[in-house]
Order: structure tokens, then C-alpha cells, then sequence
């Protein structure tokens, strides 16, 4: 996507041909910073304290990471303690274990001295591909929004209210969630976002309200719990929301807070879509509640906030809470498949059920 007139995406490999850029997006929307990592330690660093985040991005960024890991250790590196490390650093999102795997299976094939190459070739082909499929969530999406346009008489924007961040930073390009908004958008038909905060590390309002900003699409910043207000009031016309995990039945395990809009939306008959790649489903799982491991990040996150200071510019961190209050800090929640009205995926939309997912990926039956 654009920023400020250049073409941007949220990875791309350095000039060297080995270190790996990406935008520190713990400093968005404040600052616009380029970070290169250099090596395997970097690559995790990355991850897990979020400079890089959304559940494909973390994908495209092990890929990386694992060849910085062969560069760093030559021929005598361990790719299973590689691959472990990687898989280890954030535990929801499950596109960081199919991207891992995905390198490792590529490279069974290759003598060790091949590895190194190969790496780099096929996580440059992982985030080529990702570009490719948001592309499609977002002409699959666009249907969407064209026909809620088209049944109100082409008047007035679409109002789409999304969660957290599933925009092209969360992907290498794109989005998820937004694809079909940026899709919408280049085909003319207006449109309005509702964009929750997303607390506690609001990566609505610093990465999503960012990425709109500098895409010139009409949005506004809500609080986490205005979202129910405006559906009862008519003022949603479509939920669409990213996925950092679902199940081969359609259960969605996204940021928390999720599960909230989509109850919302069901209570005032508003349609609730989740975008998301193939790569997001795991096809081992039939319980989302019951199987999807839910990430538990720092009490920190709860009790403080981070800001800028208006007046010196500096970004600031901020208590919330009493000293001697606990904090609780599940980051993902489960919405159940009966609140989903549909998945829209790159080979189109589906019910979020097993038939749904099965008719768009029938290569996947085999796992029963
Ligand atoms: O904790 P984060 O910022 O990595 O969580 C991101 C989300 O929950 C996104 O909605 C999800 O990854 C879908 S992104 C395309």
C-alpha cells in the first residue's frame, strides 16, 4: 500500500540480500521507523515483543527468521532447534507454525549446502504468495460491501466496523479484514470505518486508524465498547475482522474482545464476516473453546498505556491503575462458528463450517 506517495509493505529483504527490514510497529503511529534484523535473535526479539504482529505477518517474519538462523550457524545448523525457537514465540497465531514447517518441508529435499539459498527463495516466495491471496480476500470481500451498497440504492457510504489490526500491516501487503475495504474503495463505492480501539495495546488506534489515515479512507476511532451502541442504532452495516487462528469448523479465535462485537452483532441482525488466508486455518482442530491455546501477555499491557506527549512529542507510557491492582491479559478470544456469518478466504466466500471450508479447500478432507 501507499505511505506518503511510496509503495510500502510491512517486510522486504535489504539490499545485502540477508538482513530482513520491517517497520517497528510499536512505535506507529508516532513514529515511522525502518528496522533491519540482522539475525536469528533479532528475528525473535521482533515477534514476540510485537514490532512485528497480525497473524500472517508473524508467518512471513519466522520464514525470515529461519534464514537468518542458516546464515547465522552455515552448514552446521540445527533446523529443528531453528524451527522450535520460532514456532515458541508467540503461541496463538497459527500461521507462524504452517510458515515454519512450510520452509522446513521445502528444504528436506536439498543437501545442507543448498539450504541457505533455498531459504531465502522460499520465504521470499511465502510473502509474494501473501500479497496474492489478501489481493483475493479483498475482491472476495468487495462482493460484499458492493451488495450491501447496491440493496440500499447506492446511497450513503457502507459502514464497516472492524477489530484490532488485520490491515496490510498485519500481512505483507493488503490485510485481511481491510483487504475488502481497500478493494471497495478503488471500485469506487464509499465507505466508513468504525475502528475499535482495541485495548489494552490498541492496535485499532495506532495501526489501523494509521493505515486508513494515510489511505485517505473515512474512518473514526471508537472505544472498545461503543460498538453494540451503534449496531443497535443502525449505524453498522458489516462486521469484518481478521483471524489468528480457526478451526476446520469455523471457529474463529481472533484479538480479544472479538467475541463481544460478534455477539453484538448477532443480537441486532448485523452480518459478522471474518477474512482470512487458508494458512489460518488449522485443519487438526474441531473446538476452538476447547483447543486453541490463548496467548497470556503482561499485566503491564493492562495497567498502563501507551501515548505521546502533545506537548514534547516523546512517546510515553502511562499508569492506569493503582500500584497494588493486578492486571489480566488474555490477548486472543474464541468466537464460536454459530456467530460467523461467513469466511471470506482467497477461493472465496463460505459458511463457517466444515462443508463451507471443505468446499473451498477439498484437499484438506484427508484430515478426517
Ligand atoms: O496480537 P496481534 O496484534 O498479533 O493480533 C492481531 C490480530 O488479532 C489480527 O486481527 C489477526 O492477526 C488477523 S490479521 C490479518
Amino acid at each position: 500500500m501507499l505511505v506518503d506517495g511510496q509503495a510500502c509493505r510491512s517486510i522486504w529483504l535489504a539490499d545485502d540480500g540477508v538482513r530482513v527490514a520491517i517497520i517497528d510497529q510499536t512505535l506507529l503511529p508516532f513514529a515511522f521507523e525502518v528496522r533491519h534484523l540482522a539475525n536469528f535473535q533479532d528475528a525473535c526479539a521482533a515477534i514476540k515483543d510485537m514490532q512485528v504482529r497480525g497473524a500472517p505477518l508473524i508467518g512471513a517474519t519466522a520464514a525470515y527468521g529461519l534464514c537468518l538462523g542458516l546464515y547465522d550457524k552455515g552448514v552446521e545448523a540445527d533446523l529443528k532447534k531453528l524451527a522450535d525457537g520460532l514456532i515458541a514465540c508467540r503461541p496463538t497465531a497459527v500461521n507462524l507454525r504452517w510458515a515454519v514447517e512450510r520452509m522446513l518441508e521445502h528444504l528436506q529435499v536439498f543437501p545442507r549446502e543448498k539450504w541457505l539459498d533455498e531459504s531465502y527463495a522460499e520465504a521470499g516466495r511465502i510473502c509474494e504468495e501473501d500479497v496474492q491471496t489478501n489481493a483475493s480476500i479483498g475482491r472476495h470481500g468487495a462482493k460484499l460491501i458492493k451488495e450491501i451498497w447496491a440493496q440500499r440504492g447506492k446511497t450513503g457510504p457502507v459502514n464497516v466496523l472492524t477489530h484490532c489490526n488485520a490491515g496490510w500491516l498485519a500481512t505483507v501487503d493488503w490485510g485481511t479484514a481491510l483487504a475488502p475495504v481497500y478493494a471497495a474503495v478503488q471500485e469506487g463505492i464509499p465507505v466508513h470505518v468504525w475502528v475499535d480501539e482495541t485495548r489494552p495495546r490498541n492496535q485499532g488506534a495506532s495501526l489501523t486508524a494509521w493505515e486508513l489515515s494515510k489511505a485517505g479512507i473515512d474512518h473514526h476511532l471508537i472505544a472498545d465498547n461503543a460498538g453494540g451502541h451503534l449496531m443497535q442504532h443502525k449505524m453498522v452495516d458489516i462486521c469484518i475482522v481478521g483471524s489468528d487462528r480457526t478451526t476446520a469448523t469455523g471457529d474463529v479465535c481472533n484479538k480479544i474482545g472479538t467475541y463481544l462485537k460478534a455477539l453484538a452483532a448477532q443480537a441486532n441482525q448485523v452480518p459478522f464476516y471474518v477474512a482470512l488466508p487458508g494458512s489460518t486455518v488449522d485443519w487438526s482442530l474441531q473446538d476452538g473453546l476447547g483447543e486453541i491455546p490463548i496467548e497470556e501477555r503482561s499485566a503491564e499491557e493492562v495497567l498502563t498505556i501507551q501515548g505521546q506527549n502533545r506537548e514534547d512529542g516523546k512517546i510515553c507510557r502511562l499508569a492506569l491503575a493503582p500500584v497494588e491492582t493486578k492486571g489480566f491479559n488474555p490477548a486472543f478470544d474464541v468466537t464460536p462458528s454459530a456467530l460467523v456469518t461467513g469466511l471470506i478466504t482467497e477461493r472465496g466466500v463460505c459458511p463457517a463450517k466444515k462443508e463451507g471450508l471443505l468446499s473451498l479447500f477439498p484437499e484438506q478432507a484427508w484430515h478426517g
